[in-house]
Parts: structure tokens; sequence; C-alpha cells
């Protein structure tokens, strides 16, 4: 197992596996494909400050921790200095966790993911597809609809390969309601 540390001159990977994937807004030394074991990718977490208000939060992805599950993600060497941005970034909820993740060559790493733990500020918890989907159809906040979020994420995750059946079950459900289309 390759670790990288966080002393300065050195890089740390970085596991995305929601905006991180498609919002490349950092510099980054690398990116890999990578897959986390024993996570799985939920629409569970508030976002009072991307995609919703405090008065009517939208809803993000997070990391919930599942015996068998993997989560297909993208991963980023970066430099310590880029968490200044990503912490502010990342602010409403989520904290940087250590996680151990695998490249397709079957190599794995020591890095760091962002995960909103239940109990957070902005934390929703579980509810069904349509209710999910429902929610987003209706929210916007400072970075655009929501429902562009679960959209370029659905896409971003289909040019991954990944075959995530929650994503892609809110997607159905909020094209079949029809709003999710992009303007
Ligand atoms: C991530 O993408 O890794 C964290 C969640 C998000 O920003 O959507």
């Amino acid at each position: 197992m390759t670790t990288t540390t966080t002393a300065a001159g050195e890089s740390i990977w970085l596991f995305g596996y929601g905006s991180l994937i498609y919002k490349v807004d950092f510099p980054y030394l690398e990116r890999r494909r990578a897959r986390l074991q024993g996570w799985a990718r939920r629409f569970w977490q508030g976002s009072h400050d991307h995609r919703g208000t405090p008065e009517a939060p939208g809803r993000v992805v997070t990391l919930v921790a599942e015996p068998g599950a993997v989560c297909v993600g993208m991963a980023y060497r970066v430099t310590p200095a880029v968490f200044a941005h990503l912490d502010h970034r990342e602010k409403n909820g989520y904290r940087r966790i250590a996680a151990d993740f695998r490249f397709d060559d079957g190599s794995e790493v020591r890095g760091v993911v962002y995960v909103a733990a239940p109990g957070n500020e902005a934390y929703l918890g579980p509810a069904d597809e349509e209710a999910i989907a429902r929610h987003i159809a209706g929210a916007r906040g400072p970075s655009g609809a929501n429902r562009d979020y679960l959209l370029a994420l659905a896409e971003a995750l289909r040019e991954l390969g990944s075959d995530d059946a929650h994503v892609f079950g809110i997607e159905d459900v909020l094209r079949r309601i029809g709003d999710g289309t992009t303007d």
C-alpha cells in the first residue's frame, strides 16, 4: 500500500464521489478512477449553501457505511494547500476522514474523503427515492438547481462505468415527474 502524508511539499490522495467527480475547480497532480469498499453513496445530506438554503435545504450525497457496498469515484492526488479551498467548499457538515481506496490496477492507497456523518447541522437522513427526487426537483441554492447536481452526478457516474442503483433510481423518478431537464 502506498501512503502519502500531508507534510509540506508532499501530496495526498482525495477520493471524490459526488460533485468532486464532475466539478473540478481545484488543481491536481494526477487523477484516477477508484473504488471505496464498505461505503454507499446516498442523497442523505442537506445542502444549505450550494443546492439549497438554510430555510429550504437541497439534498446532496454523503457516504454511509454498508458492509459489502462499493462506491466508485474519482481520486485526485493533490497538494495539501488545495484543502484550504476544498474545506471551505465542503464546509456544510462534511469532515475529512482517512480512507483506503483501490485503483483499477488493484493497487491500494491511503487518502482522505469528505463524509457528512449523521447528526451534522445539515443532515437529513434516509427517505425513499420518490421523496428524494421530489425534494431535489424543488430545491435551488447559490450553486444552482439541485436537479443539476443530480443529473451531472448521474452523467459522471455513467462515464465512470458505475452502476449506482440509488443515484440512477432517483434520476429516473426526477425525469418521470417532468422536472429533469437542464435549462
Ligand atoms: C464529494 O464529492 O466527494 C463530496 C460530496 C460533494 O461535494 O458532492
